[in-house]
């Protein structure tokens, strides 16, 4: 009789399937993303992320004890700032919102790594995420507010910073700045191969940052474009990147799986907001099991060559790793 090649062997029980199981994620490559804004005892729900909040600073510290019990070691911090104007200027600001969010959070969960997010749509009354004149984003005008903004942040006791305005040249300023004020060990942590992306609609209820006028194609990527993600990525390494990002991260598992191929650096995937909302609306409506395909849309994000994950799910996900089971 001829040989069968049987596959199925592999798959005889769960024991035999986790002993060849080449991929999982676990709680240690989880960041979880957090709005922070000004007043006391706030917790506003997000309505199109459902299980998202918007916290005042004593809510958020609240939040961040959630967070260390469930063993995520990383939060990635939003900023939504009481004025907004054309220079974005709060975001720069000593005592700004998400300064004083990370040194509260300094104070009380030392061993929480704290990223935050360098950009100004949040700051703007423009909405846009550089400086504009005449309906234009001008870029190298930006650059020296990012710097500053990132400058602010890391004074105030970040750990990392992660530049999502994809503007020309930003992770070469902000390296440079923060090696000047002796910060030479803070990681950058680029928003490298950033798309303009529909996906990020629920954000800009949460962070209320959408555009006032226009969108954001004359800096984010265009989606069709995968090389392009190459070059941005190549680029942001050479001006001083410790870590990547590939955004959004559903749809672009080629680019996840080329930028790891080709960078021999940390890759973090971000599952942007829609991508949760989705996920959520079906749940609710007991389309899918909620927790299966989250567990399995993860896995992808890894399989395809992702070191970290950048999900509002992250909360959700270490608990369902501690009962034990893989989930899926
Ligand atoms: C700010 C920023 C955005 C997101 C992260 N940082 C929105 C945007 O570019 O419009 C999106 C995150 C998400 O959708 O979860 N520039």
């Amino acid at each position: 009789m001829e040989l069968m090649r049987r596959m199925r062997r592999l798959r005889t029980s769960a024991e035999i399937r986790s002993l060849v199981r080449e991929h999982s994620v676990q709680v240690n490559d989880l960041i979880y993303p957090m709005f922070v804004m000004a007043g006391e005892k706030q917790k506003v729900a997000v309505p199109s992320m459902p299980g998202v909040y918007q916290y005042s600073v004593d809510q958020f510290t609240e939040a961040l004890g959630e967070v260390r019990r469930a063993g995520v070691k990383a939060v990635l911090l939003f900023g939504i700032p009481q004025m907004k104007d054309a220079l974005g200027t709060e975001a720069h600001r000593a005592d700004g919102i998400v300064q004083e969010s990370v040194r509260a959070a300094k104070r009380l969960y030392p061993d929480i790594l704290l990223i935050t997010d360098v950009c100004l749509c949040e700051y703007t009354d423009h909405g846009h995420c550089g400086v504009v004149r005449q309906g234009e984003i001008i870029n190298d005008e930006t650059l020296a507010l990012l710097e500053q903004t990132a400058l602010s942040h890391v004074r105030a006791g970040a750990d990392i910073v992660a530049p999502s305005d994809m503007m020309d040249g930003r992770v070469r300023a902000i390296r440079r700045a923060l090696d000047r004020e002796g910060f030479v060990h803070t990681p950058v942590m680029a928003y490298s191969a950033k798309f303009a992306s529909g996906f990020y609609g629920p954000f800009r209820d949460a962070a209320g940052s959408a555009p006032q006028f226009g969108d954001r194609k004359t800096y984010q990527m265009d989606p069709p474009n995968g090389n392009e993600a190459m070059w941005e990525t190549a680029l942001d390494v050479e001006e001083g990147a410790d870590i990547v990002i590939v955004k959004p991260a559903l749809s672009y598992g080629d680019i996840i799986y080329r930028t790891k191929q080709r960078f021999q650096l940390p890759v973090a995937a971000y599952n942007v907001s829609g991508e949760y909302a989705m996920i959520k609306a079906a749940a609710a409506n007991g389309w899918i099991d909620e927790r299966r395909i989250v567990l399995e849309a993860l896995v992808g994000m890894k399989r395809a060559g992702a070191d970290l994950l950048i999900t509002y799910y992250a909360l959700d996900v270490a608990a369902w790793l501690q009962d034990g089971s893989e989930g899926l």
